[in-house]
């Protein structure tokens, strides 16, 4: 029998249009856009309510500390780039990346990737100037095109259809690797250990030969590793374009109630996590796992504010907050938040952002992170957990599989004047596959203490 969503719950899904939503394009073709919302609405889902439930269901687990979470992908993801060699990288720096951290864990690692509808950005500026040009500001491929033309910058909402066509494509990708014999845990180790033998680091060599020792325990045992053979890899963006994530939210035929069938979890960033605003309304009437970004200028209030608007219900894993503080100021920006949230008896999942608090420009005029303050961030966020007797579950990073050089340090001590040698990004600057499981090693090692 299929349940009908009640007429409350269908005019509950557009009361965002009477809001004030920021960081929306201005589309100059409604015609067109009406077009391209009405084939988005036609098109089978990307992903299955089911799947969102489950995902809840471990978001839950990593919130109480029985599981941890690990997000990651692309600042933007572009349709040039959706290609079968990057994805594939991607999701193996993933992998890889969480093999580590389970060991370090001694829990299950939640995977997730910003990957399969990433397409859309906020801006700080709605237009970009240069000389004496000035045009709309690159919003993401969903919006309009990178190039500093007329032509290329004007929205297009044919791109909110392609955007699905590439998410569509990704996942099927990623649903091929995490399920044929890819992700098989042998394997990903063999990479980790062939990642350490090329990258002599004492620390991260003994945690390898650790690791080693402990899935040659198993064999011994008889686990079974054919149930290792496979992995559940979830997908997330943030919930930013409304003129996509609307159509792309279906009813479930279960329980009659709707879900953005878009992505498993979205979340809503720091420009546009206004209370009273759109997205936060949108959001608040859809099923999936949410996450909403916090900054350090946000205000506890707000934030309790926030979990009665969005998890009233109180429900483990439905809300995560995804703290971006900067290394210089989560040791004091953290604590009240968390103090306030746990005073108020919510049980939130708090996830470490630590790229978006710390970005800054070269001095060869590149926007780039450092990676020693991106590992000082999420160091700071375990450490306030500790204090706190809270659960730091899970981390949250902008990355990539190849060996692109825009963040700056790791091991192999990328400097000011190597970022231009591949800097590819369309947005932030990424973690390449080696700093990804560098990072991976040194917070196995905090999670060892947690
Ligand atoms: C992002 O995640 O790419 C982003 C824009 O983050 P924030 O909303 O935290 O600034
Ligand atoms: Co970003």
């Amino acid at each position: 029998m299929s349940i009908d969503a009640t007429p409350d719950v269908l005019a509950g899904l557009d009361a965002w249009r009477d809001l004030p939503a920021a960081q929306q394009p201005e589309w100059p073709d409604h015609g067109a856009l009406d077009q391209a919302v009405s084939t988005l609405a036609s098109y089978p889902p990307l992903v299955f309510a089911g799947e969102c439930d489950n995902l809840r269901r471990q978001l839950g687990e990593a919130a109480r500390g029985e599981a941890f979470v690990l997000q990651g992908g692309d600042c933007a993801e572009t349709f040039a780039d959706a290609t079968a060699d990057n994805i594939r990288d991607r999701i193996k720096t993933v992998l890889q990346m969480a093999a580590v951290l389970t060991y370090g864990a001694s829990t299950p690692v939640v995977k997730v990737g910003r990957m399969a509808g990433q397409y859309a950005k906020p801006r700080s500026s709605t237009t970009e100037t240069r000389g004496d040009v000035t045009l709309p500001a690159f919003r993401g491929d969903m919006v309009n095109g990178f190039p500093f033309t007329h032509e290329a910058r004007q929205p297009d909402p044919d791109r909110l259809v392609r955007a699905y066509n590439a998410s569509s494509a990704t996942l099927n990708l990623v649903r091929a690797f995490t399920q044929g014999g890819f992700a098989d845990l042998r394997r990903v180790h063999d990479w980790n250990r062939g990642f350490v033998a090329n990258h002599a680091n004492m620390r991260y060599e003994r945690l390898a030969a650790d690791i080693d020792k402990a899935m040659k325990f198993m064999l011994a045992c008889g686990a079974d590793f054919d149930a290792m053979r496979t992995t559940e890899f979830f997908a997330a963006h943030e919930a930013l374009l409304l003129d996509y994530e609307r159509p792309m939210t279906r009813i479930d035929s279960r329980t009659g109630l709707p879900y953005d069938v878009s992505g498993h979890f979205v979340w809503v960033g720091e420009r546009t996590r206004d209370l009273g605003g759109a997205h936060v309304d949108f959001v608040s009437r859809i099923r999936n796992p949410i996450g909403v970004k916090l900054g350090p200028t946000v205000d506890p209030s707000e934030v309790l504010r926030l979990i009665d608007r969005l998890d009233p219900e109180r429900e483990d894993g439905r809300l995560t907050f995804i703290t971006r503080m900067g290394a210089g100021q989560v040791r004091e920006a953290l604590p009240p938040i968390v103090e306030k949230v746990t005073a108020a008896g919510a049980t939130v999942l708090w996830i470490c952002d630590p790229m978006h608090g710390n970005t800054f420009e070269s001095s060869t005029g590149y926007k780039t992170r450092r990676f020693d303050d991106v590992v000082d961030e999420v160091r700071g966020f375990f450490e306030v957990h500790k204090q706190l007797g809270t659960v730091p579950g899970g981390i949250h990073v902008e990355l990539t599989g190849s060996d692109v050089t825009e963040c700056l340090g790791g091991s192999g001590a990328i400097d000011d004047l190597d970022l231009e040698k591949r800097y590819e990004t369309l947005c932030d600057p990424r973690l390449n596959h080696q700093q990804s499981l560098e990072l991976a090693f040194l917070v196995a090692e905090m999670l060892q203490e947690r």
